[in-house]
């Protein structure tokens, strides 16, 4: 793998107070690789009451931010505001807000480059339909959805690319380790041919889609998959630190 392993928690719009102080509570008292970048991504609402109860060996991020400095943008949360809680990432264009919310890669693009600048980290999401991976497409769409962020960010030093092919996402049905480290790989020499050779080989390449904590080995193992996002297994803090521990 690349750098140091990262595995992401993103609880999308689930939970509740209750819910979220006993996974905040399952979380402190699990035993975490020490080696390992650890942070969770709260819906906005809960992210104060998250800030204040887990410990600081994990961080928090934010499930999305709004394209430039706050004001008269209602609904919208700012990058200052998620600063101002201490929160340290956020992640950007992931498939539901893709394709259900109908986010497009300009947009996505300026907010990766909007919250580098104000110093947070961007977990970056790309990744293909059913439909394009069927119709021999894989390729083509994640290398748009990159150049989409090359062309907006002015530096790869705070962005972790997640691999999340849209098929495998809360279905169940898991990338396998080849089909994964394929794509890994296609990205790393995406990054290599047009960003530069270092940050091909600096950059953490992430999977998400499925994982839990008995398919999470085998994924690990490849070469080229540096950590992973997960999103159901993610509210089970007991997997959730099983995820993390499959770090080679
Ligand atoms: O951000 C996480 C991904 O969308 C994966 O979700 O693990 O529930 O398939 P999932």
């Amino acid at each position: 793998g690349t750098g140091k392993f990262f595995v992401g928690g993103n609880w999308k719009c689930n939970g509740t107070k209750d819910s979220i102080s006993k996974l905040v509570s399952d979380l402190n008292s699990a035993k975490l690789e020490p080696d390992v970048d650890v942070v969770v991504a709260p819906p906005f609402v809960y992210i104060d009451q998250v800030k204040s109860s887990l410990i600081d060996r994990i961080e928090v991020s934010a499930q999305n931010s709004w394209v430039g400095k706050g004001g008269a943008f209602t609904g919208e949360i700012s990058v200052e505001q998620l600063k101002d809680l201490g929160v340290k990432w956020v992640i950007l264009g992931h498939s539901e807000r893709r394709h259900v919310i109908g986010e497009n890669d300009e947009f996505i693009g300026k907010k990766a480059a909007y919250a580098l600048s104000e110093g947070l980290g961007v977990i970056a999401c790309i990744g293909e339909l059913l439909q394009e991976r069927e119709a021999g497409k894989t390729f083509d769409v994640v290398f748009q959805q990159m150049k989409a962020f090359a062309d907006s960010v002015p530096s790869w030093d705070n962005i972790v690319i997640a691999y999340e092919p849209v098929w495998a996402i809360g279905t169940g049905k898991v990338a396998t380790p080849q089909q994964a480290q394929e794509v890994h790989v296609a990205v790393r020499d995406w990054l290599k041919k047009n960003v530069s050779a270092e940050v091909a080989s600096k950059t953490r390449i992430i999977y998400g889609g499925s994982v839990n904590g008995s398919n999470c080995a085998e994924l690990a193992k490849q070469e080229d998959i540096d950590g992973f996002l997960v999103g159901g297994a993610s509210l089970k803090g007991p997997e959730f630190a099983v995820i993390v521990n499959s770090v080679t």
